[in-house]
């Protein structure tokens, strides 16, 4: 009966929703960049005036030491259960732009092998705009439809990509407006569209950054070269020192608080359907690599990682420049698993780096944001719920899984809040987040719109 009536309004407001997302995507809401400091709050202002258009009361846009939270809530009764719903409206910066095959902030439709309904291409349209919306809608039709059965809190933030350094004082500030009994946020992926699943863990991340230098000044690497410490080749020599030839991380104490999982843990997520050659493809890459004795799954899911993300120094432009340079620089990022410590491992990560330096340089090593690894109980009534809740919308039941990617606001939501979170995601691990070409399927979005008040309706059963 109430299935009926949401899909049946679902299907008559089909293109507003998806118009509607689409005018959300043109704001180009760069968290990382300065610049964009308007757009983000412009996107600010549409989330606020679309909440209310929902139907949720006390919209506010909540001002924080950065970019602000745009709160909104709809209390039917204090003596229900409180859904808080947790998104952003900020995006990764789009570059290199000249890899996309459409601007990133003009969204377009374009079928693909995987969305054959056709996807959204642009920047943030799946990582979060597209999924965040989706609680919009589906708010938006409990409301019309009569059928919100709980009191529901939408806390939607704007610094997620930079590691939302203001949202953690925000919530210790705002603990009573904020109280609930579960969180429920759309950050994360299904394994396929007819793979349904769901995110029971999120790993941590320590990001570092690491200047090492040489002699005073850049140098002719003719006059000088053999004879002084290029700080290019040094510090690619302490980088490929940190995996052994098992591509395990040789830093000190590094696996120390490491959460091994017992044999039947493994097996149970070894259920989880995965396809080597089809990872392969979508990558074009001839082997997989990684730490010895640990699957695909495993590997992304519950082993902690050591990855170079940037490393620059010396010249770079176009033809040949000889010289030494005086520095090198890169930034490394550590993903994290239960019980590793953020602040412990960057520590940890400092210490050996200064320590296998040769004399002929100097390091400098620096820690970025970092966020703790989370787990969700699969047993509690919040899994539960959306457990059956993707049941019934995709006919089987979910796969619990763990996700490689860390949203690390999540841990604090626990620590501070006392909340577990749900993470209920609909996108899927290729639809490109944070790279060129971002989609999001229209089938994983109309999707999501639908299943969400099932949640509701079974969260609060
Ligand atoms: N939504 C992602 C995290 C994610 C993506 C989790 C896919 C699981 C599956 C989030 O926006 C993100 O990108 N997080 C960053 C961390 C942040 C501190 C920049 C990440 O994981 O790199
Ligand atoms: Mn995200
Ligand atoms: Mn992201």
């Amino acid at each position: 009966m109430e299935r009926n009536q949401i899909q049946t309004y679902l299907n008559s407001n089909k293109d507003r929703f998806l118009n509607e997302l689409l005018d959300l995507l043109k704001i180009p809401s760069i968290s990382a960049k300065p610049e964009h400091k308007p757009d983000m709050q412009k996107t600010a202002e549409a989330v606020k005036q679309r909440l209310t258009e929902a139907g949720a009361d006390n919209v506010e846009i909540c001002q924080t030491k950065g970019y602000p939270v745009v709160y909104g809530e709809k209390i039917i009764d204090p003596a229900k259960p409180t859904v808080v719903v947790y998104g952003h409206y900020d995006v990764q910066p789009a570059e290199p732009l000249d890899l996309w095959d459409s601007p990133p902030f003009e969204p377009v439709i374009k079928k693909t092998d995987i969305h054959p309904e056709g996807a959204i291409f642009a920047r943030g349209s799946c990582d979060d705009k597209g999924q965040m919306y989706m609680h919009v809608k589906a708010f938006e039709t409990m409301m019309k439809t009569n059928t919100l059965p709980c009191n529901v809190k939408f806390m939607i933030e704007g610094e997620e990509e930079v590691g939302s350094p203001s949202l953690g004082p925000w919530i210790i500030e705002n603990k009573e407006k904020l109280k609930g009994d579960i969180i429920l946020i759309s950050d994360t992926s299904i394994i396929a569209n007819d793979i349904p699943s769901i995110d029971a863990g999120l790993r941590g991340l320590a990001y570092m950054e690491v200047e090492v230098t040489g002699p005073n000044r850049d140098l002719h690497s003719g006059v000088y070269g053999g004879a002084v410490a290029n700080p290019i080749n040094i510090l690619c020599k302490m980088i490929a020192s940190c995996h052994d030839e098992n591509n395990h991380i040789t830093i000190p104490a590094f696996y120390d608080k490491v959460q091994e999982l017992s044999t039947e843990e493994r097996a149970e997520m070894a259920k989880a359907p995965f396809n080597l050659d089809d990872f392969k493809k979508d990558l074009n890459i001839a082997e997989e690599r990684g730490e010895k004795g640990y699957s695909t799954n495993e590997r992304t899911g519950i082993r902690p990682t050591l990855d170079v993300n940037g490393i620059w120094g010396g010249y770079t432009g176009e033809g040949a420049k000889t010289v030494l340079p005086s520095k090198a620089f890169a930034k490394i990022s550590m993903r994290l698993v239960p019980h590793q410590d953020s602040h412990e491992i960057s520590e940890l990560f400092k210490k050996h780096f200064e320590s296998i330096a040769p004399k002929s340089v100097t390091v400098k090593v620096t820690a970025h944001h970092g966020g703790e690894p989370v787990v969700v109980p699969t047993t509690s009534k919040g899994f539960l719920a959306a457990s059956k809740a993707m049941e019934e919308t995709y006919g089987k039941k979910p796969v619990p899984t763990r996700s490689g990617g860390s949203i690390p606001i999540v841990a604090l939501f626990k620590k501070e809040l006392g909340m577990d979170s749900i993470l209920f995601g609909f996108g899927l691990d290729s639809d490109a987040l944070h790279s060129p070409n971002e989609h999001y399927g229209i089938f994983n979005y109309y999707k999501g719109i639908e299943t969400i008040p099932l949640f509701y309706k079974y969260f609060t059963a």
